[in-house]
This record gives C-alpha cells, structure tokens and sequence, in this order.
C-alpha cells in the first residue's frame, strides 16, 4: 500500500515582495518590532518570534528572509502544530526509501529542501520532547540524519522559530528544553497585539480597505464616524488577521458607491460584546441564522440614517462600559484626547450606572 505523505512544509519561492515594509503600523509598538526585524535580518543568527495569533509573525518571518544574505534561497514554513506526531520527523528530516512502510520513495525533509536558505518552525510549543533532542542536535551539529539512515547530511539553514505561547514559561514548566529554548531565542522578537498599536486599527483598516476595494472592484468611499468608533473600540482578539478578514466581508457587502456602515461590520463589534459571536466563532455575516444586513436594509431600518450624535453615545457609552468607565483608558483606544473625551461625556450627558447621578442604586 502505498501512503501519500502531506507535505505540509511550505516552499516558498513566489516572487512577492515580503519586506519589513510589509508589516504596516506606524505605532510606538510596531516600529519598535519593525526596526528589530529590520536589523536581526542582517545577521546570520536564530530568531524567536512571538506574539498572540494573527499579529505577523510569520510576515516577519519572510521579512527577516527576505533581508538577509539568505535572500534569494529557499524559505520554508514548517507549522510544527499541523503535522501527525507519528509523520514531523521525517517531514523535517527526509526518509530513505523502506525506512518504514509505506516509505517507497526518498524523501527530502525540510531542512534539506531550506539548504542555503532559512525554515521557520511554527508553532515550536508544540514540539514533542523527543524531537526537542533531535533539533537541537541539528542545529549543534549543522547536519540532518533522514530517517532510515545512519549517517548525517550537512545542512546550512538559518533557523526561525515562532510561537504564540510564552516559551520561557513552557521551559519553566518543564514542557520545554531550556537548552533548546536558548540556543533558539538567540534574539527574541515580540509582535505586540493589535490593542497595544495606537492608532493602528484605524491605519490598517484604511488600508485594508483600498486594497479590497481594488480586488473586489467596488467603490468604497471610506468607513462612517460609527464604523470607526465601532472598530476602534473592539479588542481584536484574532488581531491583525482578524481585522483585515473583517474589512474584506464589509467591503464585500457594502453595494454601490457607499461608506462602510457599523452594519456591515460583524455583531460583535457592532455591540462590542464577545458573547454575542455566533458560537462557531464565524462572523455574523457567515452564520446561516443570523439575518445579514445589506445596504437595503440600512436604507429600511433606519441604521445608516442616525443622527451622528446618537451613534457617538452608542460607541462612547459602549467603549466605557467595557472598560469599567476608565476614561484614561478609553480616550487613548477611541483615538481622542482625555479633555475630548470628557467634554463628549458631559456634552451627551452620559452617567456611569450607579453612580449617585445616575439615580441608580449599587449594591
Ligand atoms: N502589520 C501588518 N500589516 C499588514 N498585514 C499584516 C500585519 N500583520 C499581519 N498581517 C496579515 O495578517 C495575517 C496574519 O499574519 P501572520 O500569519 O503573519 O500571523 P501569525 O502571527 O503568524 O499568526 P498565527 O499565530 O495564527 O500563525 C496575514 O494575512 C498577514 O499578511
Ligand atoms: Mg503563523
């Protein structure tokens, strides 16, 4: 019987410009990260990349490919969590034809087929402890051993590693080998989530919607003043991924030459309320039960035509409740000065619930 093996390592050989200037952001946090990436890519030295899903790290992976010597070899993404246990060591390493059933054929593994050029391995939490042993042999002795074979084969590959798990605490809890871990986080890098980016949101959100617009072949004026509020104050759990997915299905739904509205933005961002994410975590556009709103509808149900004073106290209201009314803090994520923030709460008249103003009794 003869078993196809998946190729799950990726080779990455697209003439696609993958440059530090690909990680867009003109945050404090972001340029921080950019410029290491920027001056790490120079050097022939391993890289530890983490952050929180969908912040970029494997953008900046390629960007770091892409800035080095390395340039014009292979990259090769490894997504350590995808690969059956049983299949990651020959995935990395290669076999030899018969080193176990189903093996009819020799076969490079990752670290061969990056010769020359840089792997990233994804995921790198994930990695069995056993296997641990055997990459850190690898990179001490700069040479691979396929599977079914006895000797090593010289391998010259500059190593990427990414995780969205804190590595040092997976060491410190014994699920990880801090040997492997040092020799890993030569330089660590860190992508800090999309709340930490000032300004951010809005800028990428911009951008994003150019872009969609230009593929999509539709006229998009840009984002009304509650779509902005709206996606100013979400907490984009998913980041930056999650926020360019977002931008594309509301400039997918937006028809005619029309302003993206906060109707057009999924349910949960609309009430900035998690728990009412449809329970697959789909957006609400995607949910088969969940009615989805199009510009028709906003002409009807009245959505796009509030006054513009009505949507701010949504937003603001909202943006304080969910962070408990600490105005510091919600002036910063809604983009506007503390004065600016308090003028618009007295000016809309708005109460912290249980406050002696509000009427309202707290227990
Ligand atoms: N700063 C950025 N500017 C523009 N696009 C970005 C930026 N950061 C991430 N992206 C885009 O967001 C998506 C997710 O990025 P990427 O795959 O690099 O994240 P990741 O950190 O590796 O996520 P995961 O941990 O889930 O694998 C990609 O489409 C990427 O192009
Ligand atoms: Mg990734």
């Amino acid at each position: 019987m003869t078993i196809e093996l998946p190729s799950v390592a990726r080779f990455d050989d697209s003439a696609d410009d993958h440059s530090v200037s690909r990680l867009l952001g003109e945050s404090t946090a972001l340029r921080a990260a950019r410029r290491l990436i920027s001056t790490v890519s120079r050097f022939d030295v391993s890289v530890l990349l983490t952050g929180e899903s969908g912040t970029g790290k494997e953008l900046a992976a390629r960007a770091i490919h892409d800035g080095s010597v390395r340039s014009g070899m292979p990259f090769v993404a490894m997504n350590c969590g995808a690969i059956p246990d049983g299949l990651v060591e020959s995935e990395l390493f290669g076999h030899s034809k018969g080193a176990f059933t189903g093996a009819t054929a020799a076969r490079d593994g990752a670290f061969t087929l990056a010769h020359g050029g840089t792997i990233l391995l994804d995921e790198i939490g994930d990695f069995r402890l056993d296997l641990q042993v055997k990459l850190l042999r690898v990179l001490q002795e700069k040479k691979v051993i396929p599977l079914g074979e006895s000797t090593g084969r010289p391998v010259d590959v500059r190593v990427l590693a990414a995780s969205n798990r804190e590595l040092s605490e997976e060491v410190g809890e014994g699920r990880f080998r801090g040997d492997l871990y040092y020799r890993l986080a030569v330089f660590p890098i860190h992508l800090p989530p999309l709340r930490d980016r000032d300004g951010d949101v809005l800028r990428l959100s911009d951008y994003f919607l150019r872009s969609f617009a230009r593929k999509h072949k539709k006229h998009v004026i840009g984002f009304s003043v509650g779509a902005r509020l709206a996606l100013e104050s979400w907490h984009w759990p998913g980041n930056v991924r999650e926020l360019r997915n977002v931008v594309e299905r509301a400039v997918i739904l937006v028809s005619g030459a029309a302003e993206v509205g906060v109707h057009c933005l999924p349910i949960e961002i609309q009430t900035g309320d998690d728990s009412v994410r449809p329970p697959d975590h789909r957006s609400v556009m995607e949910h088969p039960d969940i009615p989805v709103a199009t510009d028709s509808d906003a002409a009807t149900d009245g959505e796009e035509i509030l006054p513009l004073v009505e949507e701010e106290r949504r937003i603001i209201m909202r943006a304080l409740t969910r962070c408990s009314w600490d105005v510091p803090h919600v002036a910063k994520r809604l983009g506007m000065s503390r004065a600016t923030l308090y003028r618009r709460i007295r000016k809309l008249g708005l109460v912290r619930p249980g406050s002696a103003a509000s009427g309202e009794t707290s227990v």
